[in-house]
């Protein structure tokens, strides 16, 4: 087989079989396909597109680069989320101690935040001691004793991904549905969980810009998983605003514990619960997705959800008293207030501009390895559809520099303005 007879192959728009795909990457991975001719492969890959079933083979392949979690010493369903990448997102840190409450075993591996998303890893690492990095061993014993762990990647999962991301970033094609498909899901498949729920977002602030095109990707990721004897939900879900009020990762712990306490943003505990309720549903913990949230609340109501969390920092080296206390957490030294320069309801919030004012308060990293500055951050004010007067607070920045003119006006401009309230929808479409 050549490297080369495959991409003419797809640049001719011809179906790939199984061999030729894991020729090529098992190639790519070794070092004997190059960088230009993946580059090519990804460019005709790009403009032709995959068949459902190529997309399952390119996704095995990028799977088995690396090492796969062996996750069957857990007793009963595993269940794992994924979210697409957004703004205010610290869904992890309610959805996990939710389900693993009643039960569910949560095992989950999170990324870091990288430009305008924040990273699950930022947020934990915001509480004092925990720990992100433990031993497979370890991480397969603390799921089976309290039901949930959220740390790093451990062993090396799904490198060739790792080096098709770099090639795709330099030569214009990340923006592939089947190539974010499998990339996605080779991670989600190498963590070892039985059911999985993906959190597509739609909007501004996500990679997917349309609900078309999110439904596209999400109904690829569904069956790729489901071709590989996996229990899927994808969720499409809005995000033409940030999730939830805060955006930084002091603050979104704080949101997350008020949310765990019954005090959380309507949209956040909504998203949460419909997240959690499809992982109990997958579970068998309940028969209907009514009655896994009913399930779900009473686990707000008595506290069990929260204590479950503080349980998790406990045994990951963290000090539970900062959940049971999140006054506990240092503040930033400065606060500023943006004002509403109109009246009128909120339209829009775009969550891009307010991830970027975020990151250069230094809530989040331009580049990978940059120092992040837990404490920093913003909270708005108000959501889409609330009304505002001319002069009344639209966010609070939270700073450690006295210099905030560039984070303030790009926090003016994200927020749109307008004279009647707007149709919005936080969940729009579930595929299964
Ligand atoms: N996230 C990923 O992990 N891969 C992509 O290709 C896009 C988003």
């Amino acid at each position: 087989m050549r490297a080369i007879d495959i991409i003419i192959k797809k640049r001719d728009g011809l179906e790939l079989t199984k061999e030729e795909i894991e020729f090529f990457i098992h190639g790519f991975t070794e070092g004997t396909v190059d960088n230009y001719q993946a580059s090519a492969l990804t460019m005709a890959i790009y403009f032709r597109g995959m068949t459902d079933l190529e997309a399952t083979y390119l996704t095995e392949s990028i799977l088995h680069s690396g090492d796969v979690l062996d996750l069957s010493a857990i007793h009963g369903v595993k269940v794992d989320k994924h979210s697409t990448g957004g703004v205010g997102d610290k869904t992890s840190l309610v959805v996990g101690p939710l389900v693993a409450s009643l039960g569910v075993k949560f095992a989950k591996m999170s990324g870091r935040g990288l430009g305008h998303t924040g990273g699950t890893l930022d947020k934990l690492e915001a509480i004092p001691g925990y720990n992100i990095s433990i031993c497979e061993e370890d991480f397969v014993r603390q799921v089976n004793s309290i039901g949930i762990a959220l740390v790093g990647q451990t062993g090396q999962l799904a490198p060739a991904d790792k080096k098709l991301y770099a090639l795709r970033d330099v030569t214009g094609t990340v923006e592939s549905i089947p190539l974010i498909a499998s990339s996605i899901m080779s991670k989600k498949l190498a963590s070892g969980a039985d059911a999985i729920c993906l959190d597509v977002k739609v909007g501004s602030g996500a990679f997917m810009k349309n609900v078309e095109d999110a439904t596209k990707l999400a109904t690829l990721m569904v069956n790729i998983g489901k071709n590989c004897g996996k229990d899927m939900t994808a969720i499409l879900t809005n995000m033409d605003e940030p999730l939830g009020l805060a955006v930084g990762n002091s603050l979104e712990v704080i949101e997350a514990i008020n949310t765990l306490n019954g005090n959380g943003p309507k949209d956040f505990t909504d998203l949460c619960l419909e997240v959690a309720a499809h992982l109990v549903l997958s579970a068998k913990k309940a028969s209907t997705l009514d009655e896994a949230k009913k399930l779900l609340l009473e686990q707000i109501e008595n506290k069990k959800a929260l204590e479950t969390l503080a349980a998790l920092v406990e045994a990951q080296g963290g000090d539970k008293a900062y959940i049971l206390n999140p006054e506990m957490f240092p503040k930033a030294n400065y606060t500023f207030e943006v004002k509403a320069q109109a009246d009128g309801y909120i339209s829009h919030i775009d969550a891009l501009a307010i991830g970027n004012a975020a990151m250069m308060l230094g809530a989040g990293r331009s580049k990978i390895g940059d120092a992040i500055d837990h404490s920093v951050g913003i909270v708005l004010n108000k959501k889409v559809n609330d009304k505002v007067c001319r002069g009344e607070t639209l966010a609070i920045l939270h700073a450690n520099k006295e210099d905030v003119v560039e984070e303030e006006q790009l926090l003016l401009e994200a927020f749109c303005i307008s004279k009647s309230q707007v149709d919005s929808q936080l969940i729009l479409k579930i595929i299964k």
